[in-house]
């Protein structure tokens, strides 16, 4: 082989190769420098849950062609919202996805009342993952964007009673968090702790592949995501930030219905999604162990916040598996200004107060 051969082979490898192709696993144990048990544990934790996407990814692509994967099932969950047959066969596929895993022992989703036990991985299965199957569910039967929100913690004892009491801690005892993004691509994005990073889905290859790496928050950014049809459920607070944003320049509305898309316009380009509590609901609507503690971890992790107005969200420790929580929660700059105008209303409270005693 000549000189001028070899280079032509070079370069029709480098176009084969048009990029570097990271997978999911590898990175993960890139990642955490170490090749050790609890590396392996999550690198396949982690491709698990990218099994679970991919499929729920190839289902809502034929939905409204396969007979019976759109509507409702006639059922109510424990949240007292109607089921979804899409909800019912993502909560399914995670389910059956961690049962071949063994490192799983029990799943508790939104979904479902209790933790599902998977008995035959108990004794080596010390994780629990914790997920929304399918987060904006009203948004399937119109073929727009949904997504799935993953946890992972560690079982801390043998949880006797089934009941998962030890999963009502705070949101800095996960170990790792994410979410799966079903939009023009299958877009991936988790953190085990060290950064946030994002993979999309090469339907051609089967495989999650490494887009972008330690993912950081604008410190500010343009779009206010809230769903302004409850202005009239809220507290002075919020009426305040949105009269506030209506009347001064650069601001923008974004609401699409699903957190996880919301959420993903404010990691990439700055701002600030909010679901506060309302009369009808004054926790919000939010759950905190599937939805608002995992998101607000990949948050931090990615320079940003999240509160819940008055607390760090992180820090809210759950009193029973579905609670929810208020979610303020983007660039740093913004979710402080939300927080100012709370601020200002309890200051004006206490004055208040002060002055009747
Ligand atoms: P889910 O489909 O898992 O119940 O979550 C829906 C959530 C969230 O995705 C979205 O931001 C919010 O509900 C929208 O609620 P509203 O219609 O009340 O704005
Ligand atoms: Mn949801
Ligand atoms: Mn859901």
């Amino acid at each position: 082989m000549n000189s001028s051969d070899s280079t032509s082979l070079e370069l029709s490898y480098d176009f084969a190769l048009d990029r570097d192709c990271t997978t999911l696993s590898r990175h993960v144990l890139e990642h955490l420098q170490s090749f050790g048990p609890e590396a392996q544990d999550m690198s396949a934790l982690m491709t698990r849950i990218g099994l679970a996407g991919k499929l729920i990814s190839r289902r809502l692509s034929r939905a409204g062609l396969v007979e019976g994967a759109l509507g409702f099932t006639g059922d109510i969950n424990v949240q007292g919202e109607e089921v979804k047959k899409m909800d019912l066969y993502a909560n399914e596929v995670f389910i059956a996805a961690f049962k071949q895993s063994g490192l799983v022992c029990r799943l508790a989703s939104e979904e479902m009342e209790k933790p599902y036990y998977i008995p035959e991985n108990c004794p080596i299965g010390r994780y629990t993952l914790l997920y929304d199957p399918i987060d904006g569910s009203s948004n399937v039967d119109v073929n727009l964007n949904v997504g799935s929100i993953f946890s992972i913690r560690q079982q801390v004892g043998n949880d006797p009673d089934h009941t998962g009491q030890d999963l009502l801690q705070d949101g800095h005892q996960q170990l790792a968090a994410g979410y799966i993004l079903y939009g023009p691509s299958t877009v991936l994005v988790y953190s085990i702790g060290k950064g946030v990073h994002v993979f999309i889905l090469d339907p051609s290859l089967g495989e999650f592949i490494l887009a972008a790496e330690n993912l950081t928050i604008p410190k500010h950014g343009p779009v206010y995501s809230v769903n302004e049809g409850n202005f009239w459920q809220w507290e002075d607070a919020l009426r305040d930030f949105t009269r506030y944003v209506h009347r001064h320049e650069g601001h923008t509305a974004r609401y699409s219905g699903a957190l996880v898309g919301d959420f993903h316009r404010i990691l990439f380009q700055g701002g600030v999604f909010i679901y506060p509590g309302t009369l009808k609901n004054p926790e919000g609507k939010l759950r905190l162990l599937y939805e608002s503690a995992p998101l607000a971890y990949l948050m931090e992790q990615a320079g940003g916040r999240a509160s819940t107005g008055s607390q760090t969200l992180l820090d809210i420790a759950p009193d029973h598996l579905h609670a929810r929580t208020p979610l303020i929660i983007g660039s740093h700059e913004d979710v402080a200004l939300v927080e100012s105008f709370i601020e200002e209303r309890a200051r004006q409270a206490e004055e208040e107060l002060a002055l009747q005693q």
